[in-house]
């Protein structure tokens, strides 16, 4: 069983988003889009609510949530206080994707923060999902709408396929703009530091505040020599094996796709258009557009990895992008969904 609604408009006066809301103030689960992806939302105060989006989406419990705000007064009840650069960010690119991590106040029960005493806390850039905050007048905390380890969804379409039977009602405001997830930010003094990236790129946070922005990411994108086969992470990944190809051997695709299809491996191919004209007949093709440009990676990469599996295809080859700009946060993505790198 799942409820899902279709608010015709945007506001807060709206049937759907009011009834959504009232799902969420008794301790419901809802689903509902932002900017970003797909976020499963339960109030922040509630931890049986809280309880139940992990235990939807199969998440660690010591993994943190992110508490969503309609306006940032909200904030009062979420954390103790922000510095001048911290107040300047949230200026700058709220509403938005960017997320602060702040100290929080006893309000905010650990199960939200995973024990730790500070709160990812952002006000989403979607009308949908002000409105939906707003008519709950409470913040909303809201984990990516996936099963832990999937990837994010960014259409009501994917929330349903992985929560069916698992959440009280999904909102359904179409595809989401933007199809990757917020920047995570922690400043310390005057530097910015990234934990995830995001939306807002580096270069955005730099440029708006003149600091220095340092990045804490993991991922074993500096090394210089081909990462062994094997090396797999548990984020984002589709159920296909994924090979990510960077630099000089993406004009590899082609040759191995075909040598796939010779040992009837099915394959699909993420890759802009150059790269797709030399593929051969019966390769499943997602396009990226045009070369050097980011958007549709950045926009589409979820649902790729998606319709690929939902074909059954057991191979998915893609091409890695530079990563600059929202480039870095699409590659942060594929490097944690590949199963295999293949650099040179
Ligand atoms: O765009 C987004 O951020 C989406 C939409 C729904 O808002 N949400 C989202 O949530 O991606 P989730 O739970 O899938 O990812 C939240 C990330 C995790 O990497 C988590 O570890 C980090 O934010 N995070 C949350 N609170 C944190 C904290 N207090 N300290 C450090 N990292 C934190
Ligand atoms: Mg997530």
């Amino acid at each position: 069983m799942l409820r899902i609604l279709r608010p015709v408009g945007h506001s807060t006066d709206d049937k759907d988003i009011k009834a959504a809301a009232a799902i969420l103030k008794s301790g419901g689960v809802v689903a509902f889009p932002t900017e970003t992806v797909y976020g499963l939302g339960a109030r922040f105060d509630n931890e049986a609510a809280v309880a139940k989006v992990f235990a939807a989406k199969g998440r660690p419990r010591d993994n943190p949530l992110i508490a969503h705000v309609s306006h940032p007064r909200q904030l009062q009840q979420l954390v103790t206080g922000m510095n001048a650069l911290e107040e300047k960010l949230m200026l700058a690119f709220w509403p938005g994707p960017l997320t602060l991590v702040l100290p929080k106040t006893a309000a905010v029960p650990y199960i939200v923060t995973g024990g730790l005493e500070t709160v990812g806390v952002r006000m989403p850039g979607h009308q949908l999902a002000l409105s939906l905050i707003t008519a709950a007048e409470v913040p909303i905390v809201a984990p990516s709408a996936n099963i832990s380890g999937r990837p994010s969804p960014t259409s009501a379409r994917h929330v349903a396929q992985d929560l069916f039977g698992r959440i009280d009602a999904l909102v359904d405001g179409g595809d989401t703009p933007l199809g990757l997830e917020s920047t995570v930010v922690q400043v310390r003094g005057d530097v910015i530091n990234v934990l995830r990236p995001g939306g807002v790129t580096r270069e955005m946070l730099a440029s708006e505040t003149g600091c220095h922005v340092i990045s804490s990411v993991h991922h074993e994108d500096s090394a210089s020599a081909p990462i062994a086969p094997g090396m797999k992470y548990t984020h984002y990944a589709p159920r296909a094996l994924v090979t990510l190809y960077e630099g000089q051997a993406i004009v590899d695709i082609g040759s191995d796709a075909r040598s796939l299809q010779q040992s009837n491996v099915s394959v699909a191919v993420i890759a802009f258009a150059d790269t797709l004209s030399t593929l051969p007949r019966g390769v499943n093709i997602y396009t990226l557009g045009d070369r050097g440009s980011v958007d549709i990676a950045a926009r589409r990469l979820y649902a790729y990895l998606r319709e690929a599996d939902d074909l059954g295809v057991q191979q998915i080859l893609v091409e890695g992008l530079e990563s600059k700009g929202l480039g870095e946060a699409v590659m942060n993505r594929l490097y944690k969904a590949a199963t295999t790198v293949v650099r040179r």
